[in-house]
């Protein structure tokens, strides 16, 4: 019998099954995106637990069905049970825990961080060790990986994420939401020299990052603008998105340089960005670095890459009981010896 892992995701405002097999890879992935949210210009966390409630149970039958997949023939089921909304990680959480429990199926509980570490290695085995910039909505970290299952982070944003100011300055120049792609888009025909954006902590040493100044310095900017026109909004648009890349790329680079490494990793939804991905190659990859990112749709929420790290984790022997809870906020921790 093929050894197959059902993932669940369902830590913010996307529901998602899948099934990973270790040898084929994605089997099936199906990620629903909540929309009801677009008119409140951000996640409301009960609108999301409600939606994650309607929409799991029809999501988890069509990627079941389609994979031909019947239920005691999993090798395990992997769930996302934090960092994320407490009430969005239960919906995901008591699903899991009762498909565990009607099928003995082996439970384990992963942390949102490293499932999107390990969607890298959804496509392609991982080169370790390798350093890792998790930028997503709620995180902006680096994390210097050793192998799968051990993990330092060694640099973290002091305010903001890097999404969250991608999201923020996209309701600033009124566009739709999310921000972070928005941005971009409004970007590919804006000039990124037009503003001058601080880029706080370029010169600081140390990893972490900061973001929150960089948004004041846009309100401000936005502020003192009589007339918004289109071209200005790509141009300011342009000019943040560099300030946000090149702070990203600037402590990216420092870190491989002085830890020695040769394999870096971009992950979480912000690795999505063409701008960041084509800087971060220009910068680290002239130093020989080897820069990868996951495809699109494996780098923003996803039950693939739940799936994938359930399967590390459940090979290892690191199986959780039906007493496994969530938390809405945790560090990303080590688990192999
Ligand atoms: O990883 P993710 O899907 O959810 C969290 O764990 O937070 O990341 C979502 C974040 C949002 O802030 C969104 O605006 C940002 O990723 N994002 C992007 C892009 N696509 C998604 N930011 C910049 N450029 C993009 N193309
Ligand atoms: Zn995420």
């Amino acid at each position: 019998m093929e050894e197959l892992y059902l993932g669940i995701e369902t830590s913010c405002d996307d529901t998602s099954c899948a099934i990973y097999s270790p040898s084929r890879g994605v089997v099936v992935h199906r990620t629903a995106a909540q929309l009801d949210h677009e008119k409140y210009g951000g996640v409301v966390p009960e609108i999301a637990s409600r939606s994650h409630m309607r929409t799991l149970l029809p999501l988890y039958e069509t990627v079941t069905g389609e994979a031909g997949v019947e239920l005691p023939s999993l090798a395990g089921i992997g769930v996302t049970n934090g960092p994320g909304l407490t009430g969005s990680l239960l919906v995901g959480l008591s699903f899991a825990k009762a498909l565990a429990y009607g099928s003995g199926a082996r439970l384990a509980g992963i942390h949102h961080i490293e499932g999107h570490i390990l969607a890298n290695a959804l496509e392609n085995p991982l080169v370790l060790p390798a350093l890792v910039l998790v930028v997503s909505g709620g995180h902006t970290q680096l994390v210097a990986m050793e192998k799968i299952g051990r993990y330092e982070v060694i640099g973290s944003t002091r305010d903001d994420a890097a999404g969250e100011a991608f999201d923020k300055i996209g309701k600033l120049l009124a566009l739709p939401f999310p921000g972070g792609p928005s941005v971009e888009l409004a970007a590919r025909t804006g000039n990124r020299a037009s503003y001058d954006f601080p880029r706080a902590l370029r010169h600081s040493g140390g990893y972490d990052f900061s973001f929150s100044g960089l948004k004041t310095a846009v309100r401000l900017e936005v502020e003192s603008i009589p007339a918004i026109t289109p071209q200005i909004v790509s141009d300011v648009a342009a000019s943040a998105q560099e300030a946000i890349v090149e702070a990203l790329v600037d402590k990216s680079f420092l870190a491989v340089k002085e830890m020695h490494t040769r394999s870096f990793y971009l992950a979480g939804g912000v690795a999505a960005n063409c701008r960041l991905r084509e800087l971060m190659q220009e910068r680290l990859g002239s130093a020989g670095i080897r820069v990868s990112w996951p495809r699109p749709e494996y780098c923003t929420d996803n039950a693939a890459m739940i799936a994938c790290a359930a399967c590390h984790h459940i090979r290892a022997g690191r199986v959780d009981g039906l007493d496994l809870n969530s938390f809405a906020r945790g560090n990303l921790l080590s688990w192999a010896a």
